[in-house]
């Protein structure tokens, strides 16, 4: 049996069932696979991943060792592994994974320790903790990395960050930007998981109620059109003045959280960054008010000073907290502030990890192929995110118009106007 540290083995036929399942929802990534079968791109390479052990990344992961790799998979959130998904990945799939849902903070970071004993040459990551590990704890393994990629938004303003400071030490793709993976990750795949998790949780009825969306990003976007789909009454809340106009002119009320505090019913956190809500805004809320977080860390509620100024705490329901102010006042936390599509639901949708993932394999495809490329950022190929679209649409048995010759040679000509 390979190296591993899961939960329970016992739970792998459940997570072999699941994962089959979302294999049927990935088209894409399958065909991906069957050319890496062939191929091997990644014959004698050593991947570490530290991704949600999901049964999308359960997929990724069959597919990278399709092509050769020797993977071993850490989690890169606490609470979001599936456990099943990981005992099966090692019984049923012989793969190491390192990974415990509800895991603290000192064995989360020795699984990323566990997955880096690998000594990987290519990393994969989903908000940078590994690639922050490694230049970190064990830069003795710096030197036999060839690249890495990067899955998540947060995980790409740290990497650009080491990089300006000139402490990124190899190549990484940053699979966040690719179109085929923002587009529809970020903004159907958050959007629809989000709510999920909120919906699970609670089961509550979302029409007629006020949501607030904390940031209208991508993810924030495709909260705001869920929640409005929904039937609820959508406010948003930005510090982008550009941003904040568009989700005006999308239909949605506009203020600042000091205001939105006051009305909300259910609270979602989408920013990227700390204390978006904080002791000053659980002091205006209303009694009931339901708090959830999408953001990758668990920093934009200020969770520490809600449990600290809580008169009272219990167990509301599987994955909700309650916390009775000194006014008497409930508000309740889902699953811990954590990533609440994750925490508290499945996570994206197969179908749209499809892109995701086939992003993620064809980018380590390329590193593997491009050895002398500088320590930076780099964006996906442009070839790679549009083959991604066009094998999506074939997937969906969808065919699309083409240029004739005399279109191409009217959109590279200037000379022609009325
Ligand atoms: N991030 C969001 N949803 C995910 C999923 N289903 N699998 C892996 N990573 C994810």
């Amino acid at each position: 049996m390979t190296d591993h540290d899961v939960k329970d083995l016992a739970m792998a036929e459940d997570g072999k069932r699941r994962i089959d399942w979302a294999e049927t929802q990935m088209p894409v990534l399958r065909l991906i696979k069957e050319r890496f079968e062939k191929e091997k791109p990644f014959d004698g390479i050593r991947i570490a991943a530290c991704l949600h052990v999901t049964t999308e990344t359960a997929n990724l992961v069959r597919t990278l060792a399709a092509g050769g790799a020797e993977v071993a998979l850490c989690a890169s959130n606490p609470l979001s592994t599936q456990d099943d998904t990981a005992a099966s990945l090692v019984s049923d799939f012989a793969q190491s994974v390192f990974a415990v849902r509800g895991i603290d903070n000192d064995g989360y970071y020795k699984h990323i320790q566990m997955a880096l004993d690998l000594k990987p040459a290519l990393t994969v990551d989903d908000g940078a903790d590994l690639v922050s590990t490694l230049h970190t704890k064990h830069r003795d393994l710096l030197d036999t990395v060839i690249g890495g990629t990067e899955e998540t938004t947060t995980g790409v303003v740290r990497l650009r960050s080491m990089a300006a400071a000139g402490e990124l030490r190899y190549p990484i793709v940053s699979v966040n930007d690719a179109k085929t993976k923002h587009l529809f990750d970020n903004r159907y795949g958050t959007g629809q998981s989000s709510i999920d998790g909120i919906i699970r949780a609670t089961n509550i009825l979302i029409a007629g109620r006020t949501v607030v969306v904390a940031g209208y990003g991508q993810c924030g976007r495709g909260v705001a059109a869920r929640a409005e789909g929904l039937g609820a009454n959508v406010v948003v809340t930005e510090i982008d003045p550009v941003t904040a106009l568009e989700a005006v002119m999308d239909g949605y009320r506009v203020m600042p959280m000091e205001d939105a505090a006051r009305i909300g019913d259910i609270f979602i956190t989408v920013t990227g960054d700390r204390d978006v809500l904080t002791e000053r805004h659980f002091g205006l809320m209303k009694d009931g008010a339901i708090l959830a977080n999408s953001g990758h860390f668990d920093v934009e509620i200020d969770v520490k000073k809600l449990r600290s100024s809580a008169t009272d705490t219990r167990k509301a329901r599987e994955n909700v907290e309650e916390f009775v102010q000194q006014d008497g006042r409930r508000l309740f936390l889902i699953a811990e502030g954590r990533l609440v599509n994750l925490g508290a639901a499945e996570g994206h949708p197969a179908a749209v990890m499809d892109m995701s993932f086939a992003n993620q394999a064809l980018a380590l495809e390329w590193l593997a192929k491009n050895r002398n490329l500088d320590a930076a950022v780099y964006p996906v190929p442009v070839e790679i995110d549009r083959e991604v679209a066009r094998l999506k649409l074939d997937s969906m048995g969808m065919t699309i118009d083409q240029l004739s010759a005399e279109q191409e040679a009217y959109l590279s000509s200037w000379q022609e106007g009325t």
